[in-house]
């Protein structure tokens, strides 16, 4: 026992989000003899091997000089990697877990179903006290473009397919999803766009898909489309955005993710009555599904192995 945990040695934990006692438990229900320790009482820092961090501080890294592991407390990696402060040579892995594409898929499918059944049609005409008929599609007649195909986005499309909405996808590198007509490359992104009445975005935020939503792009959604963002804020000129949703091209909105987090007050956004918002949730680390990846990557880094699940930090993702 003494001398498992000196071979695994620490792990660090940082995150303003998540839940401190619940990882601690999980891990350690994995590995016995890990220590795991919030980065506030972190007394040793030389004893740190693993770290598992959301948005840790600048200059984080750089006081634990035995590092073999970095642990990304998300599926989205990108403010990790764009740091300039990430130590060398250390495997930044992230998670991936079905039950974490499970919730993100439930997020989906409740907000393509919003926009499909006229949610926000009626929501509106409720506070009017009205009472506002209108003949629900079939979902064979709405299509849904799924615009980023990795785990989670692969799911989502599955979920939405299965619910008989015509389901298209699309990627930067080609996929094969039963059921959905897959596109790759961006020479086809606005021939999906073009054909989409609700569009969802799951795009990893990468150099290369930084802004890819810019005014000429949105004004591409068929008129009154619904656009759904639960990637990155950051992927999207907001203030086109919000300009489309205003002038009514874009019908609705269901945005979980923002340029500026927490959204300001004074955001127009929030005024617009066919915009739901809601505070960067649709999918979040789970302590009890995420651990058990998460300690095997611990255990191959001990015995000197390469972790699975490594994000490229070249690619972004
Ligand atoms: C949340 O946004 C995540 O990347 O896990």
């Amino acid at each position: 026992m003494a001398q498992q945990q000196q071979r695994l040695g620490t792990l660090v934990f940082y995150s303003d989000f998540d839940d401190f006692g619940a990882w601690q438990k999980a891990l350690q229900a994995q590995l016995p003899d890990l220590k795991v320790v919030h980065s506030s009482a972190l007394e040793r820092p030389e004893d740190v091997h693993y770290a598992m961090v959301w948005k840790p501080p600048e200059g984080f890294f750089q006081q634990m000089p035995n590092l073999r592991l970095i642990v990304n407390l998300g599926a989205g990696v990108d403010a990790l990697v764009s740091r300039s402060d990430l130590p060398a040579g250390i495997p930044i892995t992230r998670i991936t877990d079905p039950n974490m594409s499970r919730m993100m898929a439930g997020y989906v499918l409740f907000a393509v179903l919003r926009h499909a059944r006229d949610i926000p049609h009626f929501e509106q005409a409720q506070r009017r006290g009205e009472w506002a008929y209108r003949h629900p599609r079939s979902p064979e007649e709405i299509a849904v473009a799924v615009l980023g195909l990795g785990h989670l986005g692969a799911m989502a499309a599955s979920e939405v397919q299965r619910q008989g909405f015509r389901t298209l996808g699309w990627s930067r590198s080609q996929r094969l999803i039963e059921g959905v007509e897959c596109f790759s490359g961006i020479e086809t992104l606005d021939t999906v766009l073009g054909q989409a009445d609700i569009v969802v975005l799951m795009l990893p935020l990468t150099p290369h898909t930084k802004g890819l939503f810019d005014r000429a792009r949105l004004e591409r959604l068929r008129p009154g489309a619904a656009f759904v963002n639960v990637a990155r804020g950051a992927l999207v000129d907001q203030a086109a955005l919000t300009a489309l949703l205003q002038s009514g091209h874009i019908g609705s909105a269901t945005l979980d993710v923002f340029e500026r987090e927490p959204l300001p007050a004074d955001d127009p956004l929030w005024g617009i009555p066919q915009v739901l918002i809601t505070p960067h949730l649709a999918s979040v680390a789970i302590p009890s599904s995420s651990a058990r990846q998460i300690a095997a990557n611990i255990l191959r880094v001990a015995e000197g192995e390469e972790p699975m699940d490594v994000v490229d930090p070249g690619r972004g993702y």
